[in-house]
């Protein structure tokens, strides 16, 4: 029989659809929204930034200041939470406020790299200063910033930087150009697009003309989260149950893990393809499948970025070696992704050589043990997969995490798996 599951909302475009939400005029409609705690920390951050949102039932209604200047100062600092995107994002738009911002966040959040954002927004214009370790807390002087048109590089692979570029970008005088060194993933860059904002992309170069009318109002159904969905791919491929997932984003920025499976014999189809709001959605249909060890290189690494967890758990089931390279920003996730699970994994008998940019993994059988999900939800989730080819027990130390992208999924796991 095959199990049939719907996800939360598409993270990425429901921080940024929240953001554009509160630019824009008029009260915008959001629905389908995931109760995921970076989602509560973009949302209560603009709150405190005098933004009004309410909540009814599965929807969010925003309440949008019309023009980008009618932000509040908010007397305390703005906490991002566990949230790298609400952080990054919102140090773009704060950067062009009449008022000075300082943004904080948890343990995990305060270790994460913001100089080389603050160095890109400070080429632009902007006034912002990380500490002295180069991270949170960030201070954004922006009183008398002012971001300036002209053509700004970035060579971080990282779309949460190519997006607070874009933000601070919006009310510039005149053109700015963004060149990216790899495309990474481009819901900003739709987003504007579907709202009339004027972007446009020629290879790795983005040209943004200057807003010259208020953005309309959204009214958006969010599309499923693919990264949620690979946990269930994940399943499906190491067990002996087939899976159909509902309303999945596949922009195919996002969707290097298909890529992947399907290079080491996974089966999947694809249903129902169609566009919305710009964005590629479909249904998905994964079954039960043998998998053999592959090579995967940076461009390929970078659209399946937070995927390469559970790419590392199926190499340890696959047949032969995988390798995994040009993946150095997995060191400065929610963890060193890269060490978590060369040593969650290690743990379990596998054989694994972490690189700097990646893991050398030889497949075999997958045994029972202690792990950490070193406070980070796409550790913790991975494990829990683990457990259904482990031949002996898997303990998780700290999973209660998954709440940052998927609070049901722990739940809705059991219920399927252990029914
Ligand atoms: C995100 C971009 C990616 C991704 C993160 C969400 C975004 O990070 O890993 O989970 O919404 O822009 P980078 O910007 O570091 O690539």
């Amino acid at each position: 029989m095959t199990i049939k599951i719907t996800l939360p909302s598409d993270k990425s475009i429901t921080h940024r659809a929240f953001i554009l939400s509160a630019l824009a005029q008029g009260t915008s409609k959001l629905d389908n929204v995931g109760q995921g705690a970076d989602l509560r920390s973009t949302r209560s951050v603009l709150a405190q930034l005098g933004v009004a949102i309410k909540r009814e039932n599965q929807s969010y209604l925003v309440q949008g200041k019309g023009h980008l200047k009618a932000f509040q100062k908010s007397n305390t600092p703005l906490d991002c939470g566990n949230s790298g995107t609400t952080s990054r994002l919102m140090m773009g738009l704060l950067c062009t406020q009449a008022f000075d911002s300082t943004l904080i966040g948890d343990a995990s959040l305060s270790r994460r790299p913001m100089l080389r954002l603050t160095q890109k927004l400070n080429q632009m214009g902007g006034i912002c200063e990380s500490s002295s370790l180069g991270s949170l807390p960030v201070q954004i002087f922006s009183q008398t910033s002012k971001i300036k048109s002209g053509h700004y590089h970035t060579n971080s692979s990282s779309a949460q930087i190519k997006s607070a570029m874009l933000l601070a970008g919006l009310y510039a005088q005149d053109l700015v150009k963004i060149t990216e060194n790899l495309l990474s993933r481009d819901h900003t860059e739709r987003l504007f697009q579907s709202l009339g904002i004027g972007i446009q992309r020629d290879h790795l170069t983005l040209t943004l003309s200057p807003i010259s009318q208020a953005i309309e109002a959204l009214n958006l159904a969010i599309p499923g989260d693919f990264s949620s969905a690979c946990f269930w791919i994940a399943s499906s491929l190491i067990s002996d149950r087939s899976i159909w997932i509902e309303n999945v984003n596949l922009n195919p920025t996002r969707t290097g893990f298909l890529e992947i499976i399907a290079q080491m014999g996974g089966k999947y189809q694809v249903h129902d393809l169609h566009l919305h709001y710009g964005e590629e959605v479909g249904n998905l249909e994964i079954f039960p499948s043998e998998l053999s060890g592959i090579k995967i290189e940076e461009e390929l690494a970078l659209r399946a970025l937070d995927e390469l967890p559970l790419v590392a758990l199926l190499a340890s089931l696959s047949k032969g070696q995988t390798e995994v390279r040009g993946a150095k920003e997995l060191r400065v996730k929610e963890s060193d992704r890269i060490e978590a699970m060369t040593t969650n994994l290690r743990k379990l008998g596998i054989q694994i050589e972490s690189l700097e940019d990646g893991w050398l993994i030889e497949g075999s059988e997958l045994n029972g043990g202690n792990v950490d999900s070193f406070d980070d939800h796409r550790i913790a989730m991975t494990f829990r997969i683990a457990r259904l080819r482990a031949k002996g027990k898997i303990e998780i130390h700290g999973e209660d995490c998954a709440q940052i992208s998927y609070p049901e999924f722990n739940e809705q796991f059991d219920q399927i798996f252990e029914s």
